[in-house]
């Protein structure tokens, strides 16, 4: 018996393995309840008295070497596996969830794509900027109140700089450089001192459209107002203009269009109006036109300026504007269908 022992353990000392098979069949050669380790166990009862301790020591090594080897090649092959089959080293640790675009950069992208395809191109400018191109250039007054402190952020220290309120400051940063024809959108982060609340936040998103070239009139607005909205929220939406003011446009008008979620028929968005306002527009104030370097005698023009969030509220029916800028996994992903 003790021959059969050190015969088994030399074996087992020059083991070697190729496969995952070749493994398996040798634990179950050595190793398993019907393998020659359990075999020896089994014929050990039959062992003399004199011999058990000998023998049971030499078996116990066998048993302990069998098991160790076993292991040891199993750890070896697995390695040897892995850098076999190359692993991808440029993959990240943990699995990588997709995000989602965000809503108000869904409804940006679409709007920007409605005005492309009548020939607007995209502008910009910067969010902190000056009094002139915030203000003065669009033919504010001195002392109009959009201009205090209530509605503007002023840079500390710099009484000139402030944070844009408005979009409309591209118009003037555009014209400033350009020959008409000029026909550009600009979307952008607008800024305004208000108390945040589930309908105001300070800062919330515009696009501004500028149409600056000869010959332009009222009919042209009316005509790009009519289409952008059949785009953007159905055929069948109808628009309506409201007379308004503001100091960069004369005649200025307020858009409504047919509210979209009744269908006009009255609901507690619409306030039972039927009718949902989402624009201010109007033809470039002459004013404006020279401010910024353009023969207003040659040339006239058309603005319009929309609130992103209003019409991401009514595409989607957001209730709390709050929930645009907190980077709430849950409400990002109610969007991935819209992506
Ligand atoms: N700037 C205006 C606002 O912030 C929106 C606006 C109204 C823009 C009329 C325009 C316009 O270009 O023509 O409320």
């Amino acid at each position: 018996m003790l021959e059969k022992i050190e015969q088994l353990i030399a074996e087992i000392n020059g083991l070697k393995v190729e496969s995952a098979e070749q493994l398996e069949a040798l634990r179950l050669k050595y190793l398993s309840k019907k393998g020659a380790i359990n075999d020896l166990m089994a014929d050990f009862r039959n062992v003399p008295n004199d011999q058990k301790r000998e023998i049971g020591q030499k078996l116990n090594e066998l048993k302990n070497l069998a098991q160790d080897k076993i292991n040891s090649l199993k750890e070896a092959f697995e390695a040897k596996k892995a850098v076999d089959e190359k692993p991808d080293l440029t993959r990240t640790a943990y699995p990588v969830e997709l995000g989602t675009r965000h809503p108000l950069n869904i409804v940006k992208n679409e709007i920007i794509e409605i005005f492309s395809r009548l020939g607007f191109v995209l502008a910009d400018g910067p969010e902190v900027e000056d009094d002139w191109h915030v203000f003065s250039a669009m033919n504010f007054a001195e002392d109009h109140p959009a201009r205090d402190m209530q509605d503007t952020f002023f840079v500390e220290a710099h009484p000139d700089i402030i944070l844009r309120t408005h979009t409309s400051s591209v118009q003037s940063r555009v014209m400033e450089v350009s020959e008409p024809p000029i026909r550009i959108i600009c979307p952008g982060r607008v800024y305004r001192n208000e108390a945040i609340s589930y309908r105001a936040h300070c800062f919330f998103h515009q696009v501004e459209a500028l149409y600056v070239d000869k010959n332009v009139s009222f009919t042209d607005l009316k005509q790009v107002l009519l289409y952008f909205a059949q785009q953007m929220f159905g055929p069948d939406t109808k628009i309506r203009l409201r007379p308004s003011y503001f100091p960069f446009t004369e005649p200025s008008a307020e858009m409504d269009i047919s509210c979209n979620i009744c269908g006009g028929k009255g609901c507690p968005f619409c306030k039972g109006t039927g009718w949902v306002e989402i624009l201010g527009c109007g033809m470039v104030h002459p004013n404006v036109l020279e401010l910024n370097g353009i023969n207003s005698k040659e040339y006239t023009g058309f603005a319009l300026g929309m609130g992103i969030e209003r019409i991401t509220n009514l595409k989607y029916q957001v209730k709390d504007l709050r929930m645009f800028s907190e980077n709430d996994i849950r409400f990002l992903k109610e969007f991935e269908a819209a992506n």
